[in-house]
């Protein structure tokens, strides 16, 4: 375990975002890592987050690389895609440990790369997928750790556990809900105020990158439908399996249990669903089901919260394991 007596020297790149001011909220209370450099988007006038003053009050400057690099040891990427995909491998060949959260490098399929990010370049070499609970032993070797999605993690977390233990029989439906900083701070005719206020809307139908993810993750395929719903963060899925013959609710529960006893962020609530109220401002996933003994219906109900668990929390949590700290620093 790190002691922490030569705290790591972090940077955040896209520090004015929603991510990026969650990332520095959290990396400013942990023990193990020094703020070194916070950085917006190039060209832009230093400033200062009213949100975290007394907290970290230094001021947030232009994107640098050089600078970002000479500075750090290691580099959190909360930018847009494309500007992670020029980035990020960018830092790689000087040597800094990169924890993106951004998709470009979360696929790994070439094809599928091409189609869903197509400014992303060949990776380097050793890219982990930064799912904590999924990949803890890869993350201490990777110099690059595509953080994963927001949407992915509560699918795959409730659903990877049934799928490896074969309970899951036939197709599965995940019905998902986002709060509106899933999209980032820059509003758009979809997210801005007077459009998503008082209203529900599907979109992405078939056509949403996140469910290329979550069927690498997963290698099954899945029917993913994404809604803006009007709150400012969380996000709940519904998820529809059904079960094989002979499977109860009680397999279930044992292969949640199993999966997740030591990981300190799921939380099995069981037969109490989950809400977003529950995980917002924190980097829990809360996992709860019910099943219909007569049809063998399984409806799961996973929610996180986008900003922590869904990105910057998790991208902590990869970064806690990398540098061998307690996987819970600046999480709790
Ligand atoms: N929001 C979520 O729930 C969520 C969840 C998981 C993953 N992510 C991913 O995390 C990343 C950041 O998301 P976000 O929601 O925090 O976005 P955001 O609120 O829109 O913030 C974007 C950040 O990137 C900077 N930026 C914009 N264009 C840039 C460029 N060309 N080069 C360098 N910096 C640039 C912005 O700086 P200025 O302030 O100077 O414009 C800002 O700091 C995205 O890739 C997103 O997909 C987001």
């Amino acid at each position: 375990m790190n002691s922490y007596a030569t705290p790591v020297r972090v940077g955040v790149a896209g520090a004015t975002g929603y991510a990026g001011v969650e990332l520095l909220r959290c990396l400013a209370r942990h023990p193990g890592a020094a703020i070194a450099a916070a950085m917006g988007s190039p060209g832009s006038s230093p400033r200062r987050l009213p949100a975290l003053a007394r907290l970290w009050d230094a001021p947030v400057d232009a994107l640098d690389v050089d600078a970002l690099a000479a500075s750090t040891d290691a580099v959190f990427l909360a930018l847009p895609d494309t500007a992670s995909a020029e980035i990020a491998p960018a830092l790689v060949a000087r040597g800094r440990r990169v924890f993106d959260l951004s998709g470009a490098f979360r696929l790994r399929d070439a094809e599928q790369r091409k189609r869903w990010y197509p400014h992303t370049p060949e990776p380097p070499a050793h890219v982990v997928y930064g799912l904590t609970e999924r990949y803890r032993e890869a993350l201490a070797d990777s110099p690059l750790v595509a953080c994963a999605g927001c949407y992915p993690t509560a699918a795959i977390l409730a659903l990877q556990p049934l799928v490896s233990a074969g309970f899951v029989d036939g197709p599965i439906i995940i019905d998902a809900k986002s709060g509106v900083s899933g999209a980032g701070k820059t509003p758009t005719e979809r997210t801005h105020f007077s459009e998503c206020h008082g209203s529900l809307s599907a979109y992405g139908v078939f056509a949403h990158r996140h469910a290329a993810e979550i069927e690498q993750e997963l290698g099954v395929p899945v029917t993913f439908v994404p809604h803006l719903v009007p709150i400012d963060r969380g996000f709940l899925e519904t998820i529809y399996v059904t079960l094989p013959a002979g499977r109860s609710a009680a397999d279930v529960a044992a292969a949640f249990e199993g999966a997740y006893a030591s990981s300190p962020f799921v939380r099995i609530t069981g037969h109490d669903l989950p809400e977003i109220k529950h995980v917002a401002h924190t980097n829990f996933c809360d996992i709860g089901w019910r099943v219909n003994d007569a049809t063998r219906q399984l409806v799961l109900i996973s929610c996180i919260d986008n900003l922590v668990k869904g990105a910057a929390g998790q991208a902590v949590q990869n970064f806690n394991v990398a540098f061998g700290f307690d996987e819970r620093l600046g999480l709790n």
